[in-house]
């Protein structure tokens, strides 16, 4: 695992929308593995002021992102689909049959899992999958547990996931239960990962991470470690603990 640490949150993004746009460069039908919360919302504004400024294409480029809330439907504004068009597609050229997102709704939603996968190894793999983390080392919405699970599948969230992302809900309850997102194995196929944290509040998770090499299914972030190009560029705040 490589590590970059950069002094701020802005040049944390600014690095991270940097390596993206140089693959997006190299490979312009880039198949992009994207992820939602805080911590990438300064690299969309750094992409989008590329697109704008520097002519960044993302005309071919094929996103798939990591997750959505299970029950919330696309216009709901705090659907992961509302988040993604809000702070990044609608800013860009990106076609929208190139967009896919987890539903949160399907009425089969096994199957709906089993077509994600399927259409993410139709179009060659996911090339660069960028990733946020929990602080309980969760990474999509792969939480901690005895077993890690593989492929695309729903899963239900810790009560330290919803309480974490109460913030954009308003309170507690309103923070579904359950969600939808890509399986380790999903994330791990992808040929590139960049992960992304920032501030104090994962500083320990982070040091956790980057000290011990070792594999556990209690810090799913961990199985990173397995994985062959994974960049991980932190803040000085999230580096406070190395
Ligand atoms: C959320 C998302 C993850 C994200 C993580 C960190 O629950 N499902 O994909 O990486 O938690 O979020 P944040 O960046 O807001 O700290």
């Amino acid at each position: 695992m490589k590590t970059v640490i950069e002094e701020t949150y802005e040049e944390m993004s600014r690095t991270a929308a940097r390596m993206v746009a140089e693959e997006i460069r190299r490979k312009p039908s880039l198949v992009l593995g994207l992820a939602t919360g805080g911590t990438p919302l300064g690299m969309y504004k750094e992409l989008i002021r590329m697109h704008r400024e520097e002519g960044l294409d993302f005309s071919e480029v094929i996103t798939f992102n990591l997750d959505e809330y299970y029950g919330l439907s696309p216009e709901d504004e705090h659907s992961y689909h509302y988040y993604m068009h809000e702070n990044f597609f609608k800013h860009i050229n990106i076609k929208p049959e190139n967009i896919h997102i987890p539903s949160g709704t399907a009425t089969d939603i096994d199957k709906f899992c089993e077509e994600y996968d399927k259409e993410i190894q139709r179009v060659g793999g996911i090339d660069l999958q960028v990733l946020g983390i929990g602080r309980n080392g969760h990474i999509g919405f792969n939480e901690p547990g005895d077993e890690l699970i593989t492929e695309t599948h729903v899963t239900i969230l810790t009560e330290e996931t919803r309480m974490a992302n109460a913030r954009f809900f308003g309170n507690l309850n309103n923070v579904p239960q359950k969600a939808v997102t890509m399986g380790l194995g999903t994330i791990m196929k992808a040929k590139k990962i960049l992960l992304l944290a920032s501030g104090r509040e994962k500083a320990v998770i982070m040091a956790e991470l980057l000290s011990d090499t070792s594999v556990t299914t209690r810090v799913p972030a961990s199985f990173l470690h397995l994985h062959p190009d994974t960049t991980v560029i932190i803040d000085r705040e999230a580096a406070m603990e190395l």
